[in-house]
């Protein structure tokens, strides 16, 4: 499981904003990522909403263009490559499935999109088996394909999104916060399907959550973001015993723990002030204005992202 399949160098988006005439202004959404994402892991990505998560997920995809830095894909530049061939090993399930799903289409022609634009199947009769093996496979009733998504629950159009990015048969999936608008009765059911796809077909995932109790198990590492940057990247379990980032351990005192000993034993750590703005984020380290442990150099100096033990990265001037 060493061999990378998704590496990014330096990856930064910025949005601009129209502010007003000939006025612009800079939604800084990612700043200068470095990570890689390795074959056949789960790579969990979380962070409070507005960090940057789905940005920085969408721009590996290229569903955004980056504003600098590169993207590789099994070794291959893809920063400016034309993505169709890509589109095909790089999928993406979305938050809301409902928003994702247009409604005019049936399942089975949101399905067979793919199949067509790809051309995976040799004749109608292939297409149609393929349709039905699909719904099939993520636990649909394969007679569901001349409905409309309105006609489904979330969990059943989550289902449907899932067989549509599978349709193409991909390598990698950014799996976006796929379980955060279901019913937590249901979100495992999920969870548990993206596992086995994940072992059954060799998957690789970027799995992006804001809570880190989602993430947990399923991950073999997991990143961190604060305001755009990537703070800290480990093994989970390395992640969960060994937080080195200061943000981290904001995060990790805020995941409930089972044992209530431990639950007191423990200090919830609540950070000061509100989030700042990715238009006009902090000097230096950008978590400087909140973080306990801020010195003046940290409001001075950007940290450099930094391997600080075997696989475990972070960005920090007290570390
Ligand atoms: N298309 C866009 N145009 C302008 N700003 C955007 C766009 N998409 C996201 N943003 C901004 O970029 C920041 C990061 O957003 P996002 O990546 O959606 O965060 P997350 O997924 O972690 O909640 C937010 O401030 C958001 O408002
Ligand atoms: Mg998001």
């Amino acid at each position: 499981m060493n061999k990378e399949l998704i590496r990014v160098e330096d990856l930064r988006k910025y949005f601009s904003i129209k502010m007003g005439f000939m006025k612009y202004n800079y939604v800084q959404a990612v700043e200068d990522a470095n990570f890689s994402i390795r074959k056949g892991e789960t790579l969990g990505l979380v962070g409070e909403s507005g960090c940057g998560k789905t940005t920085l997920g969408r721009t590996i995809l290229r569903l955004h263009e980056p504003t600098s830095g590169k993207i590789f894909y099994d070794g291959e530049d893809i920063t400016h490559v034309k993505m169709l061939p890509y589109r095909r090993k790089m999928q993406i399930i979305f938050q809301d499935p409902s928003a994702s799903l247009d409604p005019r289409m049936t399942v089975g022609e949101i399905v067979g999109e793919a199949i067509d634009i790809h051309k995976l199947a040799g004749s109608k009769k292939e297409r149609t088996e393929r349709i039905q093996q699909l719904l099939t496979q993520v636990g649909l009733n394969s007679e569901h394909s001349n409905r409309y998504p309105h006609e489904f629950s979330g969990g059943q159009q989550q289902r449907i999104g899932i067989a549509r990015a599978l349709a193409v048969e991909p390598e990698f999936i950014v799996c976006d916060e796929p379980v955060s608008a279901l019913d937590v009765s249901i979100q495992s059911q999920i969870v548990n399907m993206l596992e086995d796809m994940q072992k059954d077909m060799g998957l690789t995932y970027l799995f992006i959550a804001h809570d880190l109790s989602v993430v947990r198990h399923i991950s073999n590492r997991i990143g961190v973001m604060y305001l755009g940057n990537m703070v800290e990247l480990a093994e989970s379990n390395e992640l969960h015993k060994n937080p080195l980032h200061p943000y981290t351990k904001t995060l990790m005192s805020a995941v409930p723990v089972p044992d209530p000993a431990k639950s007191r034993a423990r200090k919830r750590i609540i950070l000061e002030g509100d989030i700042p703005s990715p238009m006009n984020p902090p000097s230096g380290c950008r978590f400087h204005t909140r973080c306990p442990y801020a010195i003046p150099r940290c409001k001075e100096e950007v940290p450099v992202w930094r391997e600080l033990a075997t696989d475990h990265f972070a960005a920090c001037h007290i570390l």
